[in-house]
């Protein structure tokens, strides 16, 4: 039906990430599959809560959701993170992690670009980091390390969700990973 793998999405704060991996998790879930989230905003409230966003920290909330990803998808579930993952280094060491393991892991770019994130802001959070409200904010104060080859690329201020979406299911078929839709 469908392997265990670490589908590892990165991108900006109100870029699509929790967007698409709740339309993934419904489609799994519809098609039978093992699948759990790990997103940033409610792994911050239990698994990682506590933590704040210095780099030290961020490094650290992304190695406890790679590890979780690690033990779920090595035991066949489908593993899906959506954190912002700031840092290269680190999700490169999750994905050596998980691949270690002979496990796939995947990793979707959710591009979009900060004039469009400042423009939607349904959190809001972009306006107060403007004004110097929010310190150490991705995208406006704080680094974020683009992926140089992501698996898979959403450019999200330029296609509609659904297209995005299918990108992803489309990949997750021809690596074999997933069946194909009925
Ligand atoms: S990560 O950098 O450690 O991967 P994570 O995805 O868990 O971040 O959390 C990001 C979410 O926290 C954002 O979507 C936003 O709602 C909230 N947040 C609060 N402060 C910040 C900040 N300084 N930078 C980025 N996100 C922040």
């Amino acid at each position: 039906m469908h392997k265990g793998f670490t589908l590892w999405f990165t991108g900006l704060s109100g870029s699509g990430k929790s967007t698409l991996t709740d339309l993934l998790h419904e489609e799994f879930k519809r098609r039978g599959y093992r699948v759990e989230v790990l997103d940033g905003d409610v792994v911050r409230t239990n698994l990682s809560k506590g933590l704040g966003f210095s780099k030290e920290d961020r490094d650290i909330n992304i190695r406890r959701i790679g590890f979780v990803c690690d033990l779920l998808s090595r035991n066949g579930v489908i593993a899906i993170s959506a954190a912002i993952s700031p840092y290269r280094d680190v999700r490169a060491e999750c994905r050596e992690m998980v691949e270690s393991h002979d496990t796939p892991f995947i990793e979707v770019f959710t591009k979009c670009s900060l004039d469009e994130l400042v423009r939607r802001d349904v959190k809001g959070l972009y306006k107060k980091a403007l004004a110097g409200e929010i310190q150490n904010f991705t995208g406006v104060s704080d680094p974020y390390e683009e992926p140089e080859n992501p698996d898979v690329l959403v450019e999200s201020d330029s296609e509609p969700v659904e297209e995005s979406l299918q990108k992803i299911l489309s990949y997750l078929e021809t690596r074999e990973l997933i069946g194909k839709a009925e």
